[in-house]
């Protein structure tokens, strides 16, 4: 496991408390996030998104790079309307520690 997803996984206990992500991964207060990479935006079954989400995956976007970046650098900046209640992180390098770690889970 390289430095960068050992860093990730750090990062990821302040997702915890919403998310799941692995093996038997569950919605929670947030959806779960396995192979969140390349999926559409808003599209885990069973878990009841924001109207922002509701449309993001209406307009089929899809969960990349760039848009994860933004997402958690300010998640209401990026989705306007979001119901996802955190602030956002403010390393660039949490961020791309955090996208390493998600990927490790599919993408
Ligand atoms: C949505 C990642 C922290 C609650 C999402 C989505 C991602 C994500 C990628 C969109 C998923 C999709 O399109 O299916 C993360 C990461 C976090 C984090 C990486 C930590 C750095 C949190 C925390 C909470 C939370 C701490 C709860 C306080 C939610 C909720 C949604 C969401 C409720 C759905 C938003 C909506 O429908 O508007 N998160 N999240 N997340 N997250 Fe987080």
């Amino acid at each position: 496991t390289s430095q960068l997803v050992v860093a990730g996984e750090k990062v990821f206990r302040k997702c915890k408390a919403c998310h799941q992500i692995g093996e038997g991964a569950k919605n929670r207060s947030g959806p779960q996030l396995n192979a969140v990479f390349g999926r559409v935006m808003g599209s885990v079954d069973g878990f009841k998104y924001s109207d922002a989400f509701k449309a993001a995956q209406e307009e089929g976007r899809v969960w990349d790079d760039p848009a994860m970046a933004e997402f958690l650098a300010r998640p209401k900046g990026f989705m306007k309307g979001t119901k996802m209640a955190f602030p956002g992180l403010k390393k660039e390098a949490d961020i791309k520690a955090v996208a390493a770690y998600i990927k490790t889970f599919g993408e």
